[in-house]
């Protein structure tokens, strides 16, 4: 109502006023356009990231370090989380093509059937980057560059753990594997470097292999089933600590103590699967570091800006025994 009273002079010096700060934010937005401007609002970097879900320790520590990464690089990120289902993370890819993001990540749950949606994002101009988990696309024109974990090092890691302990074992050792997601990456190549390196000694034996799907409930459910059907297990390799975690609770129901009567070897090294090293409950953990999100976002601008990027970036990390776990564990960051 008072803008209605006002007298024609201060009308004109508003709009005056206006016209300015409008050719001002104008001339702001063509500066960042050409990176001078750092990092106004308008002219962020859109990543539209499609995470696998929350099954695990270590995909919640990978959750949070992107979302922390992307606030600290000024990242806008468009975050959607597909409940283990390949479905949801097509849908999800789909719609951050129709957005026109200007990058799209994603940690693709099984390896298999993502050469249709990646070629779309190709065709839209957008660039992909693969986090934690690998596709077996044979056009790797389809993607930038794969950020992650050796996951067959991994498993190879553990394996040779196991030979190099097994040493002194007079007859069979008897081994239960539990697999992680079906048609996974990580369950795939964990079990291929498993294998492979306890193929060195022939007294160990892997009697059963089945999937607990990387979650505690599963990795529970499937260890009960394991202890009902072989009266002899000798040694557990889990592929990730939370399938590890669910097992103690069934191994210790069936009256064996955990990291004696049954050595314990997993993956990962959150702080759940440290903890239970260093009491003694597990034997040896292979590490995967969860903590991807600051290089995503330098390589979402790196690509963004139309550089060349490095086609495999591989992730550093170590092993883990009990004793080096006490010692780790007070500085563990996830
Ligand atoms: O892809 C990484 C694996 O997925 C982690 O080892 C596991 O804990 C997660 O669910």
């Amino acid at each position: 109502m008072r803008n209605m009273r006002m007298s024609l002079a201060p009308r004109r010096a508003v709009a005056a006023l206006a016209a300015v700060l409008l050719a001002g934010s104008v001339a702001a937005c063509g500066n960042s356009d050409t990176g001078a401007g750092g990092g106004g609002g308008d002219d962020k970097i859109v990543l539209g990231f499609s995470q696998v879900g929350a099954e695990s320790g270590w995909r919640t520590a990978n959750t949070n370090s992107i979302k922390e990464a992307a606030a600290e690089a000024g990242i806008d990120l468009k975050f959607d989380d597909a409940q283990q289902k390949q479905e949801n993370q097509i849908k999800a890819i789909r719609n951050y093509i129709q957005q026109k993001v200007d990058v799209i990540a994603f940690s693709p749950v099984v390896e298999s059937g993502w050469d249709t949606v990646l070629k779309e994002a190709k065709d839209a101009g957008i660039p992909v980057i693969l986090t934690d988990r690998a596709v077996d696309s044979a056009d790797k024109s389809l993607y930038k560059t794969f950020l992650g974990s050796d996951f067959v090092k991994e498993g190879r890691l553990s394996g040779e753990w196991l030979v190099e302990n097994s040493k002194d074992a007079t007859g069979d050792v008897n081994i239960v594997e539990l697999q992680g997601t079906t048609g996974s990456a990580p369950a795939n190549d964990r079990k291929k470097g498993f294998g492979e390196a306890i193929a060195a000694d022939p007294k160990l034996k892997v009697i059963a292999s089945q999937s607990g799907d990387f979650t505690r409930a599963g990795g529970k459910q499937v260890m009960e089933q394991f202890l009902k059907a072989h009266p002899k297990i000798d040694v557990l390799f889990a592929h990730n600590d939370d399938m590890g975690l669910g097992a103690l609770e069934a191994i210790t129901a069936a009256g064996k103590v955990p990291g004696k009567d049954i050595t314990i070897i997993t993956i990962d090294a959150v702080k759940d699967g440290m903890q239970a090293l260093a009491d003694g409950k597990f034997n040896f953990i292979a590490e995967c570091s969860p903590l991807l999100g600051p290089q995503l976002m330098d390589l979402a601008k790196k690509v963004h800006a139309g550089e060349e990027v490095p086609p495999r970036i591989e992730t550093e990390e170590t092993t883990f025994t009990q004793e080096q776990a006490k010692t780790a564990l007070p500085n563990r960051k996830y």
